[in-house]
Formats: C-alpha cells, structure tokens, sequence
C-alpha cells in the first residue's frame, strides 16, 4: 500500500510534473545508464511511467517489468504505456521495492530514479534489487542531494521553503540527502565495481529558453511539497517569477548519478 504521507502526493498535477520531469532531465538522468545489452530490465519506483518511456525508447530491445506500491500512479502509466503494453514490451506490477514479486536473478539491468529519497529503510530495497539481478548484472541509479540547490541572486525565502521542504521530507520517512549515502549503502549490501558521480548543473542568461524551462520546473517541484501552504504557494510563485524576470538571474542544481555491479 502507497504512503500517503508521500511529500508530493498523487494529486493529477502531480502525474503531469512526473512526466515533464522525465522528458526536461532525460539529457542529465540518462547519459551512463548501459543498458543496451540487457533483455530484461526492472524499473523499482517507476511511478507515472516517465522513465520507462524513456527505458523503452533508448533500449530497444528490452522488456520493462515496472514496481510501483501507488494505484493511483500504476492508472496512468497504463494509459501512457498503452501501446508497448499491448506490445508486451512492458509489464506494471503494484508492489514494495522492499518486497518484490519477483524471481530472483531474473534481470539483467535494473533502474532507479528518485525512489530512494522517499523509502523508510533503504538497505531493504537494494537488498532485494541484489537479489532479483542476474549475477553479472548492473544497477543504474539517479538520486536526490537536495543541498546542492542554489538560485541567484539569493533569495531567503525561497531557501528558507526549501529548508522546510527537506524537513519535512525526513519527517516523513524519507531522506532528501540520500544522494551522499548511495555509495555506502551500495557497499553495505555487496554490491562491486560502485560508482558515486555528482552532476550539477547551472541554467543562467547564456540560454534563457533553457533557464525558464527549468525555474518553471523547480517552481513546480516546490509547489508539490505537502508542507506547502496556500500562503506558502503564492510567496513561491512570486519568488519565481521575480527570478525569472532578474536577467541575470541563475539556478544551479545537483543530483547523484550511481551505479554498481552484483
Ligand atoms: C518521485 S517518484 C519517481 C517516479 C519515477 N521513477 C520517475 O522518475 O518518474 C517516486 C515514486 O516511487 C514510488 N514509491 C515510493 N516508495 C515506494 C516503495 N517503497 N515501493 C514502490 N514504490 C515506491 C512513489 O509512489 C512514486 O511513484
């Protein structure tokens, strides 16, 4: 059963920012990820479906098999996973990343995408990802550091919400820092061959289509937190606006690319 408490929610807006979000960050999330070779890949945490579009697209070969513990995110990635469903190029299975359904050594590959951050215990989950991969199988992981945030010029209360956004996160179970842990916690649960790589990046005035797209996109993603009041909301969305207006405002961002082997 999905928790509720879940900082973003499962509100329909909320399945839309899921789905923009995998198409605006496919060219920071995917570069790394070798999965060309594998037949059979597990998606854990697969939500809305906006990764496995993207499994399915750039790994043609593959069949997805998708565990997601939500219903409500299970509904739409069956309808935006329509065709290859039809095609039995995907399987959705509602269940825990901690309890998986499924074989053991049964895949080649495995995906994850901003799951971490929301998981209670997660050595369990990588404990059963080791135990569904294949023996020269390997795990590509993207996870939040949500420290590494920062617009320009300052702006106090857009930090001082963030702050509040990350705790309210880690009172709910999970863990907005998580992306600092993953190479030990990979290393606790036997996993070879690890490798931890922080990739940031800064939007500014050289492209300014890019730079709104993505102060849009952490507008949004501010806006999902639960702790946001309706008070909260309208401060985040001047806040944004007043940065997008600044030409010489910025945005830097950062997130952990890993990966290991069994
Ligand atoms: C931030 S979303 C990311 C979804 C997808 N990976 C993506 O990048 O679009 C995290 C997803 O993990 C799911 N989730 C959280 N904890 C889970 C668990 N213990 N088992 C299975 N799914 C979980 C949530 O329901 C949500 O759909």
């Amino acid at each position: 059963v999905a928790n509720k408490k879940y900082i973003h929610g499962f509100t329909k807006k909320e399945r839309q920012r899921l789905l923009d979000q995998g198409e605006l960050l496919a060219s920071l999330v995917y570069p790394g990820v070798e999965l060309g070779k594998c037949r059979s890949i597990l998606e854990v945490g697969s939500g809305v479906g906006a990764q496995t579009l993207q499994l399915l697209k750039r790994f043609p070969k593959a069949h997805v098999t998708c565990i997601e513990h939500s219903e409500e995110q299970l509904k739409t990635a069956r309808l935006k996973l329509e065709r290859p469903l039809r095609e039995g190029r995907v399987t959705l299975i509602h269940a825990s990343a901690e309890r998986m359904p499924l074989k053991s050594k049964a895949f080649d590959g495995v995906f994850v995408c901003w799951l971490l951050e929301h998981v209670p215990a997660p050595v369990a989950v990588l404990k059963e990802i080791r135990r569904v991969l294949k023996k020269d199988g390997s795990l590509f992981i993207r996870e939040v550091f949500n420290q590494l945030w920062y617009a320009d010029p300052p702006n106090p209360k857009l930090t001082a919400y963030w702050q509040s956004f990350n705790d309210c996160q880690l009172k709910l179970g999970g863990d907005p820092y998580v992306g600092v842990k993953l190479g030990g916690l990979l290393k606790d649960v036997g996993f070879k061959e690890i490798e931890i790589e922080f990739r940031s990046q800064l939007f500014d005035r050289r492209d300014r289509v890019k730079r709104a797209a993505m102060m849009n996109y952490w507008r949004d993603l501010f806006l999902s937190g639960q702790n946001a009041s309706p008070a909260m909301k309208k401060q985040i969305r001047t806040q944004f606006e007043t940065l997008k207006k600044d030409p010489s405002g910025s945005l830097f961002f950062g997130f952990v690319a890993g990966q290991a082997r069994m």
